[in-house]
């Protein structure tokens, strides 16, 4: 039988903004964040090599402008594998330096009443 189950990941109160939870649900470890009161579940399974990459420390990206101005945009927005420092996008997965290589699976978090779920 196939078919999508929703579990119950942990409440809102639990899950402060920059923070994020590891939670195991069918043989799969899943990280859910909170950036800015947004919730975002991301395998903590890197795509190099099978490190937990949500276990590392999380990040920004360098942006260049046209005329070689570098800044740093969306701080805490990444996470940094803790094996070898590929860094991925919590929002969509994506590799911050081959987004369109490699990309860790990404899972809607919703809330309900102040409880965080996950559909798999
Ligand atoms: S296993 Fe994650 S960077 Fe290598």
């Amino acid at each position: 039988m196939s078919g999508t189950r929703k579990h119950f990941v942990t409440t809102v109160d639990e899950l402060d903004e920059s923070e994020h939870v590891i939670v195991d649900i069918e043989e799969r470890e899943i990280a859910v964040f909170n950036l800015e009161g947004e919730y975002y579940g991301l395998l903590n399974y890197c795509v190099h090599q099978s490190g937990p990459a949500c276990e590392g420390r999380l990040t920004g990206e360098v942006v260049e402008d046209e005329d070689g101005e570098l800044s740093y945009e969306r701080d805490g927005e990444f996470v940094c594998c803790p094996w070898h420092g590929w860094e991925f996008d919590i929002k969509s997965g994506h590799n911050l330096a081959r987004p369109d290589e490699y990309r860790v699976p990404t899972y809607e978090i919703v809330e309900e009443g102040g409880d965080l779920y996950v559909t798999l």
